[in-house]
């Protein structure tokens, strides 16, 4: 079956952004020109999934009306002449089709995935979670459905961290199979570097099966006494093969003050409006340093 759906996670707090985030979407925060979830939009419309499920939460209707049109400021814009951030504009409120459905409690990805039960029906479906932002020829996500294309089952993107991050990742255990692609044999939600099964941590970039959601009704609390998508996956585990998929490209963390930051720079960076400024710029600052 072809990935049609995505579900894009957008409910957190964003309380390592404080006091930026007090009245703004963390997904909202810029890098460069272009908020953080647009980003992860483009990046399921470049890889020809257009359904798209953003979970909300209170206090991120901003998400809605940045996807949304305004009439407003395209007449003030074509009044001033000014075209290209007309057409800007008007392209971000056409990308896709997206709805949108609010987790009322913050208990856990898990069951932000849970609640789109329904809008998903019985398909596979891509998930992304926005604080990962991944900058890559070919999009991550596009990678990932060519997976799934050939294996018909849930991929999982994995990328390998040093042994003393593991507590910050869902890790898994995973044989080779194939090209960058493992067989996984097991899930773990954010272990110590001892108990860590091996070093390919979870990013944020899946896709499921439905029977992903009869797992999740049945998943208790775990870490941190919130539904865990990876504790989800691993009583999946018990009735479906699940691959990893070790993709090209590179990810920011960008749900940190610092990874957004190394994010901004590096996006800067590859642009061709700015980048080339910006890189003398920097360099005459690293003198200094
Ligand atoms: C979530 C998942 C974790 C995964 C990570 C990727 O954790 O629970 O398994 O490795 O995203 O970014 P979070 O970073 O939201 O705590």
């Amino acid at each position: 079956m072809k990935v049609r759906k995505a579900v894009v996670t957008a409910a957190g707090w964003g309380t390592r952004f404080l006091p930026a985030t007090k009245a703004q979407p963390k997904e909202m925060l810029p890098v460069v020109d272009k908020p953080l979830i647009q980003y992860i939009v483009e990046e399921a419309v470049a890889s020809g999934i257009q359904q798209i499920i953003v979970v909300t939460a209170l206090g991120k209707r901003a998400i809605e009306d940045h996807f949304d049109r305004s009439f407003d400021l395209e007449s003030a814009l074509r009044a001033k002449g000014n075209l290209s951030k007309l057409k800007e504009i008007k392209r971000v409120s056409e990308m896709g089709e997206i709805s949108y459905i609010r987790q009322k409690e913050q208990l856990g990805l898990g069951h932000a995935i849970l609640i789109t039960e329904n809008l998903v029906g019985g398909e596979p479906f891509a998930v992304f979670l926005p604080d990962d932002l991944i900058q890559s020829d070919v999009p991550a996500m596009a990678q990932m459905v060519e997976v799934f294309n050939r294996y018909q089952a849930s991929v999982v993107a994995v990328e390998r961290v040093p042994k003393e991050a593991t507590s910050a990742y869902g890790i898994v255990a995973a044989e080779p199979v194939g090209e960058r692609v493992f067989k996984v044999t097991g899930l773990v939600e954010k272990p110590s570097p001892e108990a860590a099964p091996s070093n390919l941590a979870i990013v944020g970039r899946y896709i499921l099966t439905p029977e992903i959601f009869q797992a999740l009704h049945q998943t208790g609390r775990g870490k941190g006494n919130e539904i865990q998508l990876t504790d989800g996956l691993q009583l999946l585990l018990k009735q479906q093969p699940i691959y990893a998929y070790e993709f090209t490209g590179k990810r920011h963390d960008a749900g940190t003050p610092l990874g957004l930051l190394k994010a901004s720079v590096e996006i800067a960076l590859s642009r061709s409006d700015i980048g080339p400024e910006f890189s003398a710029y920097l360099k005459d600052v690293v003198r200094w340093l």
